[in-house]
Protein backbone atom coordinates (compact mmCIF):
# COMPACT_ATOMS: atom_id res chain seq x y z
CA UNK A 1 0.00 0.00 0.00
CA UNK A 2 0.98 3.92 -1.02
CA UNK A 3 1.89 5.84 2.03
CA UNK A 4 -0.61 7.53 4.02
CA UNK A 5 -1.49 11.20 3.15
CA UNK A 6 -1.14 14.03 6.22
CA UNK A 7 -5.04 14.22 5.60
CA UNK A 8 -5.25 10.64 5.75
CA UNK A 9 -3.41 9.99 8.57
CA UNK A 10 -5.18 12.85 10.61
CA UNK A 11 -8.24 11.18 9.74
CA UNK A 12 -7.28 7.89 11.12
CA UNK A 13 -6.40 9.78 14.41
CA UNK A 14 -9.42 11.49 14.60
CA UNK A 15 -11.51 8.09 14.05
CA UNK A 16 -9.30 6.37 16.94
CA UNK A 17 -9.42 8.97 19.10
CA UNK A 18 -13.44 9.23 19.12
CA UNK A 19 -14.11 5.19 18.68
CA UNK A 20 -13.68 2.86 20.85
CA UNK A 21 -11.60 -0.05 19.56
CA UNK A 22 -14.41 -2.39 18.48
CA UNK A 23 -15.56 0.35 16.19
CA UNK A 24 -12.48 1.40 14.75
CA UNK A 25 -9.86 -0.93 13.78
CA UNK A 26 -6.67 0.03 11.90
CA UNK A 27 -3.15 -2.19 10.57
CA UNK A 28 -3.65 -5.99 11.14
CA UNK A 29 -6.47 -5.63 13.39
CA UNK A 30 -8.42 -4.81 10.13
CA UNK A 31 -10.57 -8.58 9.44
CA UNK A 32 -9.36 -9.49 5.75
CA UNK A 33 -12.58 -10.20 5.19
CA UNK A 34 -13.38 -6.31 4.94
CA UNK A 35 -11.20 -6.34 2.08
CA UNK A 36 -12.88 -7.88 -0.54
CA UNK A 37 -16.70 -7.99 -1.57
CA UNK A 38 -17.34 -11.29 -3.99
CA UNK A 39 -16.60 -9.80 -7.30
CA UNK A 40 -13.49 -11.36 -7.33
CA UNK A 41 -11.23 -7.90 -7.53
CA UNK A 42 -8.24 -8.19 -5.87
CA UNK A 43 -8.22 -7.55 -2.08
CA UNK A 44 -7.06 -4.02 -0.29
CA UNK A 45 -7.24 -3.47 3.00
CA UNK A 46 -9.29 -0.75 4.06
CA UNK A 47 -6.86 2.17 5.68
CA UNK A 48 -9.30 1.57 8.54
CA UNK A 49 -12.78 0.30 9.53
CA UNK A 50 -15.10 1.78 11.13
CA UNK A 51 -18.38 -0.11 12.09
CA UNK A 52 -20.70 1.88 14.33
CA UNK A 53 -23.55 0.75 15.95
CA UNK A 54 -25.78 3.22 15.42
CA UNK A 55 -26.75 5.49 12.91
CA UNK A 56 -25.75 8.65 14.70
CA UNK A 57 -22.08 6.45 15.27
CA UNK A 58 -22.34 6.34 10.91
CA UNK A 59 -23.14 10.15 10.65
CA UNK A 60 -20.32 10.98 13.36
CA UNK A 61 -17.52 8.52 11.40
CA UNK A 62 -18.96 10.42 7.72
CA UNK A 63 -18.19 13.72 9.34
CA UNK A 64 -14.84 13.02 10.36
CA UNK A 65 -13.62 11.97 7.22
CA UNK A 66 -15.74 14.82 5.43
CA UNK A 67 -13.72 17.17 7.22
CA UNK A 68 -10.56 15.36 6.29
CA UNK A 69 -11.59 15.27 2.80
CA UNK A 70 -10.93 10.74 3.10
CA UNK A 71 -12.74 8.85 1.07
CA UNK A 72 -15.10 6.12 2.39
CA UNK A 73 -16.30 2.91 1.13
CA UNK A 74 -20.02 1.63 2.53
CA UNK A 75 -19.93 -2.39 3.20
CA UNK A 76 -22.92 -4.47 4.05
CA UNK A 77 -22.60 -7.80 3.99
CA UNK A 78 -19.71 -8.22 1.30
CA UNK A 79 -21.79 -10.45 -1.25
CA UNK A 80 -22.16 -8.08 -4.19
CA UNK A 81 -20.39 -9.42 -7.27
CA UNK A 82 -19.77 -5.98 -9.23
CA UNK A 83 -17.46 -4.12 -7.04
CA UNK A 84 -19.66 -1.66 -4.93
CA UNK A 85 -18.99 -2.12 -1.39
CA UNK A 86 -15.05 -3.43 -2.74
CA UNK A 87 -12.21 -1.43 -0.89
CA UNK A 88 -10.49 1.65 -2.27
CA UNK A 89 -6.54 2.02 -1.85
CA UNK A 90 -6.71 5.13 0.67
CA UNK A 91 -9.89 5.19 1.62
CA UNK A 92 -12.02 4.33 5.41
CA UNK A 93 -14.55 1.14 5.26
CA UNK A 94 -17.26 2.06 7.08
CA UNK A 95 -19.64 -1.04 7.82
CA UNK A 96 -23.27 -1.66 8.43
CA UNK A 97 -22.29 -5.08 9.72
CA UNK A 98 -22.91 -4.00 14.04
CA UNK A 99 -25.50 -1.93 12.77
CA UNK A 100 -28.17 -4.73 13.28
CA UNK A 101 -31.85 -5.62 14.67
CA UNK A 102 -35.38 -5.05 14.17
CA UNK A 103 -36.90 -1.57 15.64
CA UNK A 104 -40.23 -2.32 15.31
CA UNK A 105 -43.06 -4.00 13.30
CA UNK A 106 -46.46 -2.44 13.38
CA UNK A 107 -48.99 -4.58 12.67
CA UNK A 108 -51.56 -2.26 11.66
CA UNK A 109 -49.16 -0.39 9.06
CA UNK A 110 -47.88 -3.62 8.05
CA UNK A 111 -44.58 -2.10 8.40
CA UNK A 112 -40.93 -3.09 9.52
CA UNK A 113 -38.10 -0.92 10.82
CA UNK A 114 -35.24 -2.34 10.86
CA UNK A 115 -30.78 -1.39 10.66
CA UNK A 116 -29.22 -1.24 7.69
CA UNK A 117 -27.03 -4.36 8.75
CA UNK A 118 -29.35 -6.66 9.52
CA UNK A 119 -29.57 -9.96 7.54
CA UNK A 120 -32.28 -10.49 5.07
CA UNK A 121 -32.80 -13.74 6.55
CA UNK A 122 -33.35 -12.47 10.04
CA UNK A 123 -36.14 -10.02 8.47
CA UNK A 124 -37.89 -12.78 6.77
CA UNK A 125 -37.71 -14.92 9.68
CA UNK A 126 -38.81 -12.11 11.65
CA UNK A 127 -41.95 -11.30 9.81
CA UNK A 128 -42.82 -14.43 9.33
CA UNK A 129 -43.17 -15.08 12.96
CA UNK A 130 -45.46 -12.26 13.15
CA UNK A 131 -47.55 -13.27 10.72
CA UNK A 132 -46.39 -11.25 7.14
CA UNK A 133 -44.40 -11.81 4.61
CA UNK A 134 -41.16 -9.99 3.30
CA UNK A 135 -40.90 -11.12 -0.55
CA UNK A 136 -37.34 -10.15 -1.01
CA UNK A 137 -35.39 -13.12 -1.89
CA UNK A 138 -32.25 -14.40 -3.19
CA UNK A 139 -29.30 -17.09 -2.87
CA UNK A 140 -27.65 -14.51 -0.72
CA UNK A 141 -30.21 -14.34 1.77
CA UNK A 142 -28.27 -15.59 5.18
CA UNK A 143 -25.45 -13.42 4.69
CA UNK A 144 -26.73 -10.22 2.49
CA UNK A 145 -28.10 -7.26 4.47
CA UNK A 146 -30.95 -4.98 3.91
CA UNK A 147 -28.86 -2.19 3.78
CA UNK A 148 -26.61 -3.56 0.78
CA UNK A 149 -29.96 -4.58 -0.40
CA UNK A 150 -31.48 -1.35 -0.44
CA UNK A 151 -28.14 -0.02 -1.88
CA UNK A 152 -27.93 -1.83 -4.54
CA UNK A 153 -32.12 -2.35 -5.39
CA UNK A 154 -31.87 -6.00 -5.45
CA UNK A 155 -34.01 -7.43 -7.73
CA UNK A 156 -33.78 -11.37 -6.27
CA UNK A 157 -36.73 -14.14 -7.25
CA UNK A 158 -39.76 -12.83 -6.65
CA UNK A 159 -39.77 -9.60 -8.48
CA UNK A 160 -42.29 -10.87 -10.72
CA UNK A 161 -44.87 -10.24 -8.16
CA UNK A 162 -43.43 -7.97 -5.91
CA UNK A 163 -41.42 -5.56 -7.92
CA UNK A 164 -37.39 -5.09 -7.07
CA UNK A 165 -36.30 -4.25 -3.41
CA UNK A 166 -37.34 -0.30 -4.16
CA UNK A 167 -41.27 -1.02 -4.11
CA UNK A 168 -40.97 -2.72 -0.67
CA UNK A 169 -39.37 0.48 0.92
CA UNK A 170 -41.97 3.34 2.76
CA UNK A 171 -38.73 4.67 4.43
CA UNK A 172 -35.34 5.61 4.91
CA UNK A 173 -32.92 6.38 6.38
CA UNK A 174 -29.39 7.58 5.55
CA UNK A 175 -25.89 9.59 5.79
CA UNK A 176 -25.54 12.35 3.72
CA UNK A 177 -21.35 12.94 2.52
CA UNK A 178 -21.11 15.56 4.63
CA UNK A 179 -22.15 13.66 7.64
CA UNK A 180 -25.77 14.83 7.94
CA UNK A 181 -28.11 12.18 9.31
CA UNK A 182 -31.59 12.26 7.54
CA UNK A 183 -33.91 10.78 8.94
CA UNK A 184 -37.52 9.89 7.09
CA UNK A 185 -39.08 6.80 8.49
CA UNK A 186 -42.45 7.31 7.31
CA UNK A 187 -44.84 4.51 7.10
CA UNK A 188 -47.63 5.99 5.12
CA UNK A 189 -48.31 4.04 1.50
CA UNK A 190 -49.18 7.43 0.28
CA UNK A 191 -47.18 10.64 0.63
CA UNK A 192 -46.68 13.05 -1.81
CA UNK A 193 -45.17 15.90 0.15
CA UNK A 194 -42.33 16.45 -2.56
CA UNK A 195 -39.86 14.92 -3.93
CA UNK A 196 -39.51 11.27 -2.98
CA UNK A 197 -36.12 11.45 -2.04
CA UNK A 198 -35.53 8.05 -0.61
CA UNK A 199 -35.47 6.50 -4.25
CA UNK A 200 -32.56 8.72 -5.10
CA UNK A 201 -30.21 6.55 -2.28
CA UNK A 202 -31.49 2.99 -3.26
CA UNK A 203 -30.01 1.68 -6.03
CA UNK A 204 -27.05 4.59 -5.43
CA UNK A 205 -24.47 1.70 -4.57
CA UNK A 206 -23.84 4.15 -2.00
CA UNK A 207 -22.19 6.81 -3.67
CA UNK A 208 -24.52 9.30 -2.40
CA UNK A 209 -25.32 8.41 1.12
CA UNK A 210 -25.44 5.26 3.29
CA UNK A 211 -28.40 3.69 4.39
CA UNK A 212 -28.84 3.33 8.06
CA UNK A 213 -32.12 2.18 8.88
CA UNK A 214 -35.32 1.62 6.70
CA UNK A 215 -39.14 0.96 7.29
CA UNK A 216 -39.98 -2.11 4.73
CA UNK A 217 -43.43 -2.32 3.51
CA UNK A 218 -44.80 -6.28 4.79
CA UNK A 219 -47.14 -8.38 3.11
CA UNK A 220 -49.40 -11.17 4.33
CA UNK A 221 -48.24 -14.05 4.84
CA UNK A 222 -49.08 -16.37 1.89
CA UNK A 223 -51.33 -19.30 3.52
CA UNK A 224 -49.85 -21.80 0.86
CA UNK A 225 -46.79 -21.89 -1.57
CA UNK A 226 -46.93 -23.67 -5.17
CA UNK A 227 -44.29 -25.15 -6.88
CA UNK A 228 -43.66 -26.74 -10.29
CA UNK A 229 -40.43 -27.88 -12.08
CA UNK A 230 -41.42 -27.83 -15.49
CA UNK A 231 -39.46 -29.61 -18.68
CA UNK A 232 -39.90 -27.75 -21.22
CA UNK A 233 -39.27 -28.49 -25.01
CA UNK A 234 -38.30 -24.84 -26.43
CA UNK A 235 -37.68 -21.46 -25.70
CA UNK A 236 -41.04 -20.29 -27.89
CA UNK A 237 -42.87 -23.00 -25.02
CA UNK A 238 -41.05 -21.12 -22.33
CA UNK A 239 -42.37 -17.80 -23.86
CA UNK A 240 -46.37 -19.30 -24.09
CA UNK A 241 -45.62 -21.11 -20.63
CA UNK A 242 -45.39 -17.59 -18.74
CA UNK A 243 -48.10 -16.05 -20.99
CA UNK A 244 -50.11 -18.42 -19.77
CA UNK A 245 -48.89 -18.55 -16.48
CA UNK A 246 -49.66 -14.62 -15.90
CA UNK A 247 -53.08 -14.81 -17.36
CA UNK A 248 -54.16 -18.24 -15.76
CA UNK A 249 -52.22 -17.76 -12.12
CA UNK A 250 -53.21 -14.16 -12.38
CA UNK A 251 -51.76 -12.64 -9.20
CA UNK A 252 -50.54 -15.66 -7.59
CA UNK A 253 -47.56 -16.13 -9.82
CA UNK A 254 -44.60 -15.54 -7.79
CA UNK A 255 -41.49 -16.51 -9.63
CA UNK A 256 -41.02 -17.72 -13.61
CA UNK A 257 -37.07 -19.19 -12.94
CA UNK A 258 -35.36 -20.79 -16.40
CA UNK A 259 -32.79 -22.90 -16.47
CA UNK A 260 -30.65 -23.72 -19.58
CA UNK A 261 -29.03 -27.20 -19.99
CA UNK A 262 -25.76 -25.90 -19.67
CA UNK A 263 -27.01 -24.43 -15.95
CA UNK A 264 -28.70 -27.48 -15.20
CA UNK A 265 -25.75 -29.74 -16.17
CA UNK A 266 -23.49 -27.35 -13.44
CA UNK A 267 -26.24 -27.04 -11.46
CA UNK A 268 -27.54 -30.69 -10.74
CA UNK A 269 -24.08 -32.57 -11.16
CA UNK A 270 -21.43 -30.30 -10.26
CA UNK A 271 -22.54 -28.57 -7.45
CA UNK A 272 -23.02 -31.13 -4.42
CA UNK A 273 -26.27 -32.42 -3.11
CA UNK A 274 -28.96 -30.90 -5.20
CA UNK A 275 -31.67 -33.66 -6.53
CA UNK A 276 -32.69 -33.54 -9.65
CA UNK A 277 -36.71 -32.93 -9.40
CA UNK A 278 -37.21 -34.29 -12.77
CA UNK A 279 -35.24 -37.10 -14.86
CA UNK A 280 -34.48 -36.70 -18.50
CA UNK A 281 -33.00 -34.25 -20.66
CA UNK A 282 -35.05 -31.34 -21.45
CA UNK A 283 -34.32 -27.92 -24.11
CA UNK A 284 -35.07 -25.91 -20.44
CA UNK A 285 -36.13 -26.42 -17.19
CA UNK A 286 -38.46 -23.64 -15.62
CA UNK A 287 -39.34 -23.51 -11.91
CA UNK A 288 -42.61 -21.92 -11.71
CA UNK A 289 -44.16 -20.68 -7.83
CA UNK A 290 -47.41 -19.45 -6.87
CA UNK A 291 -48.59 -18.02 -3.49
CA UNK A 292 -52.07 -18.74 -2.51
CA UNK A 293 -54.62 -17.96 0.02
CA UNK A 294 -55.09 -21.64 0.81
CA UNK A 295 -54.06 -24.94 -0.29
CA UNK A 296 -57.37 -26.07 -0.60
CA UNK A 297 -58.88 -24.00 -2.79
CA UNK A 298 -55.98 -22.38 -4.80
CA UNK A 299 -54.32 -26.47 -4.58
CA UNK A 300 -56.49 -27.96 -7.08
CA UNK A 301 -56.48 -25.04 -9.02
CA UNK A 302 -52.74 -24.65 -9.65
CA UNK A 303 -53.03 -28.45 -10.54
CA UNK A 304 -55.77 -27.97 -12.86
CA UNK A 305 -53.67 -24.92 -14.68
CA UNK A 306 -50.66 -27.20 -14.96
CA UNK A 307 -52.33 -30.00 -16.49
CA UNK A 308 -53.94 -27.78 -19.32
CA UNK A 309 -50.54 -26.73 -20.10
CA UNK A 310 -49.30 -30.40 -20.03
CA UNK A 311 -52.80 -30.95 -22.55
CA UNK A 312 -51.41 -27.31 -24.61
CA UNK A 313 -47.98 -29.35 -25.34
CA UNK A 314 -46.41 -26.52 -23.39
CA UNK A 315 -44.96 -28.66 -20.29
CA UNK A 316 -43.10 -32.36 -21.22
CA UNK A 317 -42.83 -33.42 -17.56
CA UNK A 318 -43.08 -31.85 -14.64
CA UNK A 319 -42.57 -32.34 -10.82
CA UNK A 320 -45.51 -30.52 -8.69
CA UNK A 321 -44.36 -29.51 -4.57
CA UNK A 322 -46.47 -31.80 -2.31
CA UNK A 323 -44.88 -30.19 0.41
CA UNK A 324 -42.97 -27.14 1.25
CA UNK A 325 -39.71 -29.57 2.02
CA UNK A 326 -40.63 -29.87 -1.78
CA UNK A 327 -40.77 -26.39 -3.07
CA UNK A 328 -37.17 -26.06 -0.67
CA UNK A 329 -36.26 -28.79 -2.91
CA UNK A 330 -37.10 -27.15 -6.29
CA UNK A 331 -35.80 -24.27 -5.46
CA UNK A 332 -32.08 -25.74 -4.56
CA UNK A 333 -31.79 -26.40 -8.03
CA UNK A 334 -31.85 -22.61 -8.69
CA UNK A 335 -29.97 -21.54 -5.35
CA UNK A 336 -27.05 -24.04 -6.10
CA UNK A 337 -25.93 -20.94 -8.62
CA UNK A 338 -24.77 -19.29 -5.34
CA UNK A 339 -22.23 -22.13 -5.56
CA UNK A 340 -20.53 -21.32 -8.69
CA UNK A 341 -17.92 -19.06 -6.94
CA UNK A 342 -16.31 -21.86 -5.05
CA UNK A 343 -17.01 -25.67 -7.16
CA UNK A 344 -16.10 -23.32 -10.82
CA UNK A 345 -13.81 -20.96 -9.36
CA UNK A 346 -12.85 -17.33 -11.00
CA UNK A 347 -15.40 -16.46 -13.36
CA UNK A 348 -17.53 -13.58 -14.68
CA UNK A 349 -21.26 -13.33 -13.51
CA UNK A 350 -23.65 -11.31 -15.31
CA UNK A 351 -27.15 -9.74 -14.71
CA UNK A 352 -27.95 -8.80 -18.18
CA UNK A 353 -31.92 -7.38 -18.91
CA UNK A 354 -33.05 -8.05 -22.33
CA UNK A 355 -36.69 -8.02 -24.31
CA UNK A 356 -38.03 -11.52 -22.44
CA UNK A 357 -38.80 -13.27 -26.96
CA UNK A 358 -34.84 -12.83 -27.12
CA UNK A 359 -33.34 -14.33 -24.45
CA UNK A 360 -32.77 -17.84 -26.02
CA UNK A 361 -31.76 -15.86 -29.65
CA UNK A 362 -29.28 -14.28 -27.16
CA UNK A 363 -28.12 -16.68 -25.24
CA UNK A 364 -27.26 -18.80 -28.69
CA UNK A 365 -25.37 -16.08 -29.97
CA UNK A 366 -23.30 -14.95 -26.97
CA UNK A 367 -22.15 -18.62 -26.25
CA UNK A 368 -21.27 -19.05 -29.71
CA UNK A 369 -18.90 -14.99 -30.11
CA UNK A 370 -17.26 -16.48 -26.50
CA UNK A 371 -16.62 -20.00 -28.03
CA UNK A 372 -15.20 -18.79 -31.16
CA UNK A 373 -13.24 -16.01 -29.12
CA UNK A 374 -11.80 -17.92 -26.62
CA UNK A 375 -10.25 -22.13 -26.32
CA UNK A 376 -12.20 -23.57 -23.82
CA UNK A 377 -15.07 -21.53 -22.81
CA UNK A 378 -17.84 -22.48 -20.39
CA UNK A 379 -20.82 -20.38 -20.15
CA UNK A 380 -24.29 -21.13 -18.54
CA UNK A 381 -27.38 -18.94 -18.72
CA UNK A 382 -30.72 -18.93 -16.09
CA UNK A 383 -32.25 -16.46 -14.50
CA UNK A 384 -35.60 -14.32 -13.24
CA UNK A 385 -37.09 -14.53 -17.42
CA UNK A 386 -40.09 -13.54 -16.25
CA UNK A 387 -38.95 -10.37 -14.96
CA UNK A 388 -36.57 -10.13 -18.20
CA UNK A 389 -33.38 -10.75 -16.37
CA UNK A 390 -30.95 -13.62 -17.66
CA UNK A 391 -27.81 -14.60 -15.61
CA UNK A 392 -24.31 -15.53 -17.27
CA UNK A 393 -21.56 -17.15 -15.99
CA UNK A 394 -18.42 -17.61 -18.02
CA UNK A 395 -15.34 -18.69 -17.57
CA UNK A 396 -12.00 -20.05 -19.40
CA UNK A 397 -11.89 -23.30 -18.13
CA UNK A 398 -8.19 -23.62 -16.58
CA UNK A 399 -6.78 -19.74 -17.31
CA UNK A 400 -5.72 -18.02 -14.12
CA UNK A 401 -6.17 -15.27 -14.61
CA UNK A 402 -9.35 -15.08 -16.31
CA UNK A 403 -9.67 -13.25 -19.24
CA UNK A 404 -12.38 -11.30 -17.62
CA UNK A 405 -12.39 -7.75 -20.04
CA UNK A 406 -12.33 -9.66 -23.13
CA UNK A 407 -15.50 -11.84 -21.54
CA UNK A 408 -17.32 -9.17 -20.62
CA UNK A 409 -17.09 -6.88 -23.66
CA UNK A 410 -18.14 -9.43 -26.00
CA UNK A 411 -21.36 -10.31 -23.61
CA UNK A 412 -22.00 -6.62 -23.21
CA UNK A 413 -21.50 -5.63 -26.87
CA UNK A 414 -24.04 -8.22 -27.77
CA UNK A 415 -26.70 -6.30 -25.05
CA UNK A 416 -26.00 -3.74 -26.83
CA UNK A 417 -27.23 -4.85 -29.83
CA UNK A 418 -30.33 -6.36 -28.13
CA UNK A 419 -31.01 -3.20 -26.99
CA UNK A 420 -30.56 -4.71 -23.14
CA UNK A 421 -29.49 -3.82 -19.79
CA UNK A 422 -25.94 -4.48 -18.49
CA UNK A 423 -27.38 -5.16 -14.93
CA UNK A 424 -30.88 -5.75 -14.36
CA UNK A 425 -30.35 -6.37 -10.68
CA UNK A 426 -26.47 -6.57 -9.23
CA UNK A 427 -25.76 -2.91 -10.30
CA UNK A 428 -22.26 -1.33 -11.78
CA UNK A 429 -19.77 -1.04 -9.06
CA UNK A 430 -16.52 -0.65 -10.84
CA UNK A 431 -16.86 -4.26 -12.62
CA UNK A 432 -19.42 -2.73 -15.38
CA UNK A 433 -18.74 0.82 -15.54
CA UNK A 434 -16.51 0.56 -18.37
CA UNK A 435 -20.25 -0.34 -20.05
CA UNK A 436 -22.57 1.74 -18.43
CA UNK A 437 -23.07 4.18 -21.22
CA UNK A 438 -23.93 0.55 -23.23
CA UNK A 439 -27.12 0.99 -21.63
CA UNK A 440 -27.53 5.08 -20.50
CA UNK A 441 -27.92 7.72 -22.59
CA UNK A 442 -25.34 10.94 -22.46
CA UNK A 443 -28.35 13.04 -21.03
CA UNK A 444 -28.81 10.28 -18.18
CA UNK A 445 -25.34 10.49 -17.59
CA UNK A 446 -24.99 13.65 -17.21
CA UNK A 447 -28.02 14.09 -15.11
CA UNK A 448 -26.23 11.53 -12.91
CA UNK A 449 -22.91 13.61 -12.52
CA UNK A 450 -25.29 16.34 -11.10
CA UNK A 451 -27.09 14.52 -8.53
CA UNK A 452 -23.53 13.52 -7.76
CA UNK A 453 -21.62 16.55 -7.68
CA UNK A 454 -24.77 18.21 -5.41
CA UNK A 455 -24.55 15.45 -3.03
CA UNK A 456 -21.00 14.91 -2.57
CA UNK A 457 -19.11 17.75 -3.71
CA UNK A 458 -16.00 16.46 -2.45
CA UNK A 459 -16.37 13.29 -4.07
CA UNK A 460 -15.84 11.29 -1.55
CA UNK A 461 -18.95 8.06 -1.28
CA UNK A 462 -17.75 5.56 -2.43
CA UNK A 463 -15.59 7.37 -5.39
CA UNK A 464 -15.47 5.52 -8.92
CA UNK A 465 -17.99 3.52 -8.39
CA UNK A 466 -21.01 3.44 -10.84
CA UNK A 467 -19.13 6.01 -13.30
CA UNK A 468 -15.84 8.88 -12.88
CA UNK A 469 -16.74 12.76 -12.63
CA UNK A 470 -16.16 13.52 -15.90
CA UNK A 471 -13.71 16.53 -14.81
CA UNK A 472 -15.98 19.89 -14.12
C1 LIG B 1 -29.08 -15.16 -8.81
C2 LIG B 1 -28.14 -14.07 -8.40
C3 LIG B 1 -26.78 -14.29 -8.95
O1 LIG B 1 -30.17 -14.86 -9.20
O2 LIG B 1 -28.64 -12.83 -8.75
O3 LIG B 1 -28.68 -16.33 -8.73
ZN1 LIG C 1 -30.51 -12.97 -9.83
Amino acid sequence: MSSLSPNQTACIAALVAHFPSATCLVGDDIPVRNGADTSFLPAIRPIALVRPNTPEGVATAMRICSMHGVAVVPQGGLTGLAGGAHPIEGAVALSVERLTGIEEIDPAAATMTVRAGTPLEVIQMAAQEAGFFVPLDLGARGSCVIGGNLGTNAGGNRVIRYGMAREMVLGLEYVLADGTLVTSLNKMIKNNAGYDLKQLFIGSEGTLGIITRTVLRLQPRPGCTLAALCGVASYEHVVSLLGAARRGLGPLLSAFEVMWPDYWREATETVKGIRKPIAGEHAFYVLLEAQGLSEDVDGPRFMEWLETQFGAGLIEDAAISQSMADVTMFWRTRDAAGEFQTVLGPHVAFDIGLPVARMDEFAQICRARLADALPDMLSVYYGHIGDGNIHIVALQRGASPQPSAEIARIVYETVREFGGTVSAEHGIGTVKKPYLSYTRTPEELALMATLKRALDPQGILNPGKVFDLPSA
